[in-house]
């Protein structure tokens, strides 16, 4: 079974194809089997990021059932045999209403991939369908810029993604399950309490589901003028959400970022000795650490996962 890696955001343009395209380069190059999914419902875009403006194949037509293997859409890149990309899917009627068995089976197939690493892209913003693919994973990358705004649409995207891991941990308990799934909560302390006015072992259950919830934060496009307080966010996640939140690593401001999307081509590949490249390199670095650190690492297998409806 494959590891992974789910790459997520609050805020929209951010930089998460760059450090998908580019970590996935980079992981493939370390011999690791890695393919990229684009789960950017509706935004999908990876493909071009790779200079592929019409894949054979996309999500598409796995969620049509045109094609009933996930691996078989999994469209290898030229010069690297060990990395692929499963292209996503535009808006379409389908996606946008994406039923719940489908998500089942989408999630299911990415669990049998054939591969080591699995990157996925998550869409921006706080949708189930991004909730949810986020979630999927066995780790969660957390990517944001500097920018005030996005460091708070990533603290509201944890604090959601968190809520929906702790309802999802009753997904068996029909009674709890039943009385969580209907009602709207804004944080994680009221599920807990509306947990523990419904069942006694609940409250324990509930820290139980976000122990593994660690999300690791990349911050992008920094500058020497930056000012982000990473311990204060992680304080507020502490404090507010009962998450945990590591740094995995910093990106800077880098022009050769935006002339390698021009030319189609990952920054790592383009300019392997600039800024960006070097902090990626890093970073990729730092995620083959952390999996190897931390359960459900590289080559261990892993109980398959539950998504509410
Ligand atoms: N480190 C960087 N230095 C300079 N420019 C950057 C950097 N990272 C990203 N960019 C710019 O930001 C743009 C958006 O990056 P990207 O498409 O990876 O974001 P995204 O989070 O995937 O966006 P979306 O939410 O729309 O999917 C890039 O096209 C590039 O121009
Ligand atoms: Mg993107």
């Amino acid at each position: 079974m494959p590891s992974i890696v789910s790459v997520a955001s609050g805020k929209g343009g951010v930089g998460k194809s760059m450090v998908v395209s580019n970590l996935g380069l980079l992981l493939a190059r370390k011999g690791h089997r890695v393919i990229l999914v684009d789960m950017d419902i509706g935004g999908a875009n990876l493909h071009i990021l790779f200079g592929i403006f019409h894949p054979p194949a996309t999500l598409t037509d796995f969620l049509t059932n045109t094609l009933k293997n996930l691996n078989e859409i999994a469209h290898p890149i030229p010069g690297l045999s060990s990395l692929k990309l499963i292209p996503g899917t535009g808006e379409t009627l389908i996606t946008a209403n994406l039923q719940h068995a489908k998500k089942k089976r989408l999630i299911r197939h990415l669990q049998k991939l054939d591969a080591d690493i699995i990157l996925v892209d998550v869409g921006a913003g706080t949708s189930y369908h991004a909730l949810d693919f986020f979630l999927l994973a066995d780790y969660f990358l957390a990517v944001a810029t500097p920018d005030p705004t996005s460091v708070l649409d990533l603290y509201r995207f944890i604090k959601l993604a968190a809520i929906r891991k702790v309802l999802t941990a009753f997904l068996a308990r029909d009674p709890v399950a039943e009385a969580l799934l209907d009602k709207d909560f804004h944080s994680v302390t009221a599920v807990l309490e509306a947990v523990g006015q419904t069942s006694e072992s609940g409250v324990a259950i509930a820290q139980q589901a976000l122990t593994g919830f660690q999300p690791a934060l990349i911050l992008n496009r920094m500058t020497p003028k930056s000012r982000i307080n990473t311990l204060h966010l992680q304080h507020l996640l502490k404090q507010y959400v009962g998450t945990d939140l590591s740094v995995l690593g910093n990106i800077p401001e880098d022009i050769h970022v935006q002339q390698s999307i021009l030319k189609y081509l990952p920054v790592v590949e383009l300019a392997p000795s600039s800024p960006a490249a070097m902090a990626l390199n890093q970073l990729a670095e730092n995620l083959l650490e952390m999996m190897s650190r931390t359960p459900g690492a590289l080559g261990q297998m892993k109980e398959p996962r539950k998504i509410p409806a």
